[in-house]
């Protein structure tokens, strides 16, 4: 097994500080990603977990490069990815790389496995004959277990099951011996019962080939699983409200969201599942990003919620009280512990702002 990085003193392979990212929608700007402060360290595990549409796809893209941000800045290997030219940008687009949800979508239906991987062995010069490029071929479907490769390299992606399609997507993302690879739902797709040889797969990658994994997963228990000696970044509506260690993250949360989303994972055991402490929500509903709530987004929906704070001052992530990882909580950090709030005590609009306590006129 590869060492964990040292976060303290490594220098980060891709390093995303103050990033934010709008689009426009229907002449709508849409703050898809608010401000994300976030650093990839050589051969970690790391992942990205949060509900769907909280920004998790655009932050993979822009850590590779496939998208822009459009503010703050992204370092990779400590220079502005924008200084990079010419060769040495060429490069560092290989040694980034992305596998997408579904593989169908990303593997040209109308060419053979052989050919899908001989395109970027070819076209970066990663081999020097044909007698090399079938080697190297073989080479990677062994590495994503898909063997014999003999069995395989004449097949269309159609005639592949979804597991087997998004090993070829893995084997394709090797093809130029990246040292990052974000896996972005990459097993959302495939049937639960082949999840777990892919995960392990993505592991022994990472031990053999000194990659480090990004993965983005919608599902806690799939990251609890995929990163325990890795990190976990929790998301809400573009931000990351708590990092750290994912013992850490998992075993003891910091922030209420990440509280929440723990306590709804099940257990293996169900007596465990029914003796854990259920977290309610003052709210089920995600906000709009075009309506995203003043101070901290989550108030709202916060058990926790302190009038006069939460809905007021932006919270920012620092070290937890209790804890290896940073959290985005402003009661928490400055005080030290989290108190429930009292609904009946202070009436919340529908946008979750508060209103004034009006007197009785009859009274
Ligand atoms: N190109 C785009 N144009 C407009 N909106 C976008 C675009 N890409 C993503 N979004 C919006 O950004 C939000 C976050 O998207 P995404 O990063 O895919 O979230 P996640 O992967 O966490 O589900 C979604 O509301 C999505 O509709
Ligand atoms: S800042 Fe306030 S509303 Fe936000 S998570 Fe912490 S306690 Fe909840
Ligand atoms: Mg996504």
């Amino acid at each position: 097994m590869m060492p964990t990085p040292n976060l303290a003193s490594d220098q980060p392979i891709v390093e995303l500080r103050h990033v934010q990212r709008r689009f426009v929608k229907d002449r709508q700007v849409i703050p898809v990603i608010q401000d994300v402060d976030l650093s990839i360290y050589r051969n970690e595990i790391l992942c990205i977990v949060g509900e769907s549409g909280c920004g998790k796809t655009t932050t993979g893209k822009m850590v590779v490069g496939l998208l822009e941000q459009s503010d703050g800045e992204i370092l990779v290997d400590g220079r502005p990815r924008d200084a990079y030219r010419g060769k040495e940008a060429a490069e560092l687009r290989r040694s980034l790389q992305i596998v997408h949800q579904d593989p169908f979508a990303s593997l040209n239906p109308s060419q053979t496995i052989e050919q899908i991987l001989s395109f970027p062995l070819l076209r970066h010069r990663m081999v020097k004959d044909r007698a090399q490029l079938r080697r190297r071929i073989w080479e990677l479907l062994t590495m994503v277990d898909l063997t014999p490769p003999g069995d395989i390299v004449n097949k269309f992606p159609h005639q592949l099951s979804g597991g087997q399609r998004q090993r070829v997507s893995i084997a394709r993302a090797l093809t130029v011996n990246p040292k990052l690879i974000v896996a972005d739902e990459a097993v959302s797709m495939v049937d639960v019962s082949i999840r777990i040889g892919i995960l392990k797969m993505l592991h022994r990658l990472r031990d053999n080939l000194n990659v480090a994994i990004v993965f983005i997963t919608h599902d806690l228990a799939l990251a609890k699983y995929f990163a325990w000696e890795g990190r976990i970044a929790v998301m809400y509506l573009g931000r990351i409200v708590e990092i750290g260690p994912t013992p850490d993250v998992i075993g003891n949360p910091a922030h209420p969201y990440t509280k929440a989303l723990v306590a709804a994972v099940p257990e293996a055991d169900p007596e465990r599942t029914r003796s854990k402490q259920h977290m309610p929500l003052r709210s089920e509903e995600i906000p709009k990003l075009t309506q995203i709530p003043a101070g901290c987004a989550f108030h709202p929906r916060c058990t926790f919620f302190q009038p006069g704070v939460c809905d007021v001052e932006l919270p920012v992530l620092a070290p937890a009280p209790d804890g290896q990882q940073l959290v985005a909580c402003t009661p928490l950090t400055r005080t030290g512990t989290l108190t429930p709030y009292e609904e009946s005590s202070v009436p919340l609009t529908s946008a979750g702002g508060l209103v004034e306590q009006t007197q009785n006129k009859d009274a």
